[in-house]
C-alpha cells in the first residue's frame, strides 16, 4: 500500500509537469510584456525573419488584390488570393510553434483560410464581394497586430 502511494504520487508529479508542459507549449508561447502593451513573442533572429517574411508575402496579396479589384480582373484577384492561401503556408519549425501563443497560430492559420475563401468569391466574379471580403479579412490583420509584437532573443531581458 505504502509503495501505490509512493507511485500516485509520483504518477501526479509527473502528469502535473506533463500538463505544464503543455500549456507552454500549446497554449502560453514564449511571451513577455511589451513596453507598448502588446504582448511580445520572444523568437530568434531567424524565426523572426521567417514570420516578417510570410507577412511580407500578405501585404504583397493584399496588394495585388486591391489592384486586381480596380482594373476587374478577378481571375488577378483570385490567383493573388490564392497565393496566400493554406497551399502557401511553409514548413513551421517545431520549435517555433512552441513558441507562438494558440491564439496567434489560430489567427494565423485563420487568415490563410480568408485568403482561399476571398479566391473563392473572386472565381465568382464579383468584385464588390471581393472588396468587402478583404476589408474582413484585413481585421485579422489589425486585431493581430494590435496585440502582438516580436523580439528577437538578442534584445529579450
Ligand atoms: C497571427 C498574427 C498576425 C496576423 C494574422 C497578421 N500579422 Fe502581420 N505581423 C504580425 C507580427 C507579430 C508582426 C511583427 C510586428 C512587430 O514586431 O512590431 C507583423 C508584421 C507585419 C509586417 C511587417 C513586415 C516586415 O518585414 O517588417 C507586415 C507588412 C504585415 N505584418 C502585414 C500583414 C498583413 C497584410 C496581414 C493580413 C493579411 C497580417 N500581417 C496578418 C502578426 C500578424
Amino acid at each position: 500500500m505504502k509503495s501505490c502511494k509512493l507511485c500516485w504520487t509520483i504518477s501526479l508529479v509527473l502528469l502535473a509537469a506533463v500538463l505544464g508542459m503543455a500549456y507552454m507549449f500549446l497554449l502560453r508561447g514564449n511571451v513577455v510584456a511589451s513596453d507598448d502593451g502588446r504582448t511580445a513573442i520572444v523568437v530568434s533572429s531567424g524565426e523572426r525573419d521567417l514570420i516578417l517574411t510570410e507577412m511580407r508575402g500578405f501585404l504583397e496579396a493584399v496588394q495585388a488584390i486591391t489592384s486586381a479589384i480596380a482594373e476587374e480582373d478577378m481571375p488577378a484577384a483570385a490567383e493573388a488570393a490564392r497565393s496566400a492561401g493554406k497551399a502557401s503556408v511553409g514548413e513551421v519549425p517545431t520549435s517555433l510553434i512552441g513558441k507562438l501563443p494558440l491564439e496567434f497560430k489560430t489567427l494565423g492559420f485563420e487568415t490563410h483560410g480568408l485568403f482561399d475563401d476571398l479566391a473563392k468569391t473572386a472565381e465568382t466574379g464579383d468584385g464588390k464581394a471581393v472588396a468587402a471580403g478583404l476589408g474582413d479579412l484585413m481585421l485579422n490583420c489589425t486585431s493581430c497586430h494590435a496585440g502582438y509584437r516580436l523580439l528577437a532573443e538578442p534584445d529579450a531581458n
